[in-house]
């Protein structure tokens, strides 16, 4: 069980909207759920309306929509009511109570938050999973506010990662800090705060070199963590109610308080830091000419970075037109590889010439020409876009590539595929002198640069926002997501 007296005596001593958890009552020392714990009518102030509350069998009043804590209240309810998301009405305070009443009931002994869960290919479902805690005093509980679904995701999703069922999705989290760990110094509760997706540590000798996509603490055996992701440690995804985030002086990054800026802020946790990324792998500069692979998120805020750096010319490839749209929007130059060949269209609109940059934002899952989204065949070519890359590119240019590529991949389409082996022409690279960097975006390096652009007007990454959906509609956002239909192409899950 978890939570303890000393939790929960802690907490309401400080008499803040703690992080408490049902677990034993500190005034009758029962476990919560056994009986007698409420005599009811001892929280809710003002009379007025009156209705049932139904919990565990047992029935108390909450009266006119008032619920916070309340002198004489049995603790083990506290956290219970000051998790409650400002209840605007008493119906929503009520089915809070009974969804966290029935999942003590189905046995989950600790109550428990709403999360999206992983169940296997093409299928997620949002369920109740263990509250996080802090297990480190360096570590805070965050109150999710937006998490988004990633293209990332949609690899684990479509079960082409070794991703195992159970997984708890989200690694693009911001929200407020609802409890501190006792070694945290920069932060307090009530802070607003977004979080990179790659966990670091700060300290280790790729952290110190800003290299925090690789850290060597996180996710012991391996240069590298992130939150709800396969293969990236332990710490579990926010696509959920709360998140627990480790080294938390060096992973939050600390936002304007109130809900300014809210998606646009939300985008600092991956794809506006990744698509810059993409633009500084590739060291895009005042007026160079560059092209874009991939109009997803990651492709739009590639284009959109490149432009705020300088670049002259922008192309755009992608085959969803809703996506070369928004990509045309911010000045880019759409190019729809359906239509042909984009190397080749490029190519003539430029008499000739290629570009200095390229950017990869699509990774191993790339397409084929002709397979567009509205029922083509979808075939996939993992090295379509790396080898076109290296075509349009002019000798000694640089190749950014921050879409992904995996080392195992079960649906790979033939076994070098499956293993990450894919046939590049290195002649041609070689001969053209070309430079490229690649892999996860080190978010710390530029998050709180692009930060200030936000907030200072002159970057509004949100244009790539497409839908906002309760956490409840996951399900059904994945499903759209995945398939790039209704316009899906970045989604925040609200809890
Ligand atoms: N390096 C990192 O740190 C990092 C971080 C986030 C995402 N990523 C990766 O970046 C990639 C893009 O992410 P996203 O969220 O934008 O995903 P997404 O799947 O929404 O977008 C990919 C886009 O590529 C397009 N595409 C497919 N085949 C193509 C082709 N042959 N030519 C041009 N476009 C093609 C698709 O139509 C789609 O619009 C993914 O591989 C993702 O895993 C990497
Ligand atoms: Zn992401
Ligand atoms: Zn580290």
């Amino acid at each position: 069980m978890a939570g303890t007296n000393r939790d929960l005596m802690g907490l309401a001593g400080r008499g803040q909207a703690g992080h408490l958890r049902l677990g034993t009552c500190n005034e009758y020392r029962h476990p919560v759920g056994q009986g007698c714990c409420w005599p009811g009518g001892s929280f809710g102030a003002s009379p007025g309306s009156e209705l049932n509350v139904r919990w565990l069998g047992l029935r108390s009043d909450l009266r006119n929509g008032e619920v916070r804590p309340h002198f004489g209240m049995q603790p083990c309810w506290i956290r219970v009511l000051t998790r409650l998301p400002q209840p605007d009405t008493l119906d929503s305070a009520i089915k809070e109570i009974d969804r966290l009443g029935s999942a003590f009931q189905e046995g989950k002994g600790e109550v428990t938050m709403r999360a999206v869960v992983y169940q296997g290919p093409f299928s997620v479902a949002v369920e109740e999973v263990p509250d996080p805690e802090i297990k480190h005093p360096n570590d805070v509980i965050v109150k999710i506010t937006s998490s988004c679904i990633c293209g990332s995701d949609l690899h684990m999703y479509e079960g082409r990662t070794a991703a195992e069922p159970g997984i708890v999705f989200g690694h693009e989290n911001m929200g407020v800090i609802e409890d501190v760990g006792s070694a945290v110094k920069t932060l307090s509760v009530g802070d607003r705060v977004v979080m990179p997706f790659n966990v670091g540590c700060g300290f280790c000798k790729n952290c110190q070199r800003g290299f925090t996509g690789f850290c060597l603490t996180v996710n012991p055996g391996f240069a590298g963590g992130a939150y709800g992701y396969v293969a990236m440690g332990p710490w579990v995804g926010g696509q959920a109610e709360y998140i627990q985030v480790p080294y938390a002086d060096f992973n939050c990054l600390p936002l304007p308080s109130g809900d300014a800026f809210e998606w646009d802020f939300s985008l600092l946790a991956d794809i506006f830091p990744t698509g810059y990324h993409g633009a500084e792998l590739a060291d895009v500069s005042p007026g160079e000419s560059v092209a874009v692979w991939g109009a997803g998120p990651v492709g739009l805020m590639a284009t959109y970075s490149c432009i705020i750096r300088g670049a002259a010319e922008v192309y755009t490839i992608d085959h969803v037109q809703e996506r070369l749209d928004m990509a045309s929007d911010i000045g880019g130059i759409p190019i729809n590889f359906d239509v042909g060949n984009p190397v080749e269209q490029i190519r003539d609109m430029r008499g000739g010439d290629g570009v200095d940059k390229t950017i990869d934002a699509v990774g191993y899952q790339a397409a084929a020409q002709g397979s567009s989204a509205a029922g083509g065949e979808q075939t996939e070519i993992p090295n379509v876009v790396l080898n076109q890359m290296i075509d349009l590119i002019n000798p000694t240019g640089i190749m950014g590539i921050p879409g992904l590529y995996v080392p195992s991949d079960p649906g790979g389409v033939d076994e070098g595929a499956k293993r990450g082996s894919l046939a590049i022409n290195f002649g041609k690279l070689f001969e053209k002198g070309l430079k490229l960097g690649t892999g996860q975006c080190n978010v710390k390096q530029y998050n709180a640069y692009l930060r200030d652009l936000i907030i200072s007007g002159k970057a509004t990454p949100s244009f790539v926002v497409s839908h906002e959906v309760p956490l409840d509609d996951a399900v059904d956002a994945y499903d759209k997501f995945d398939k790039r239909i209704d316009g899906y192409t970045k989604v925040i899950l609200k809890p």
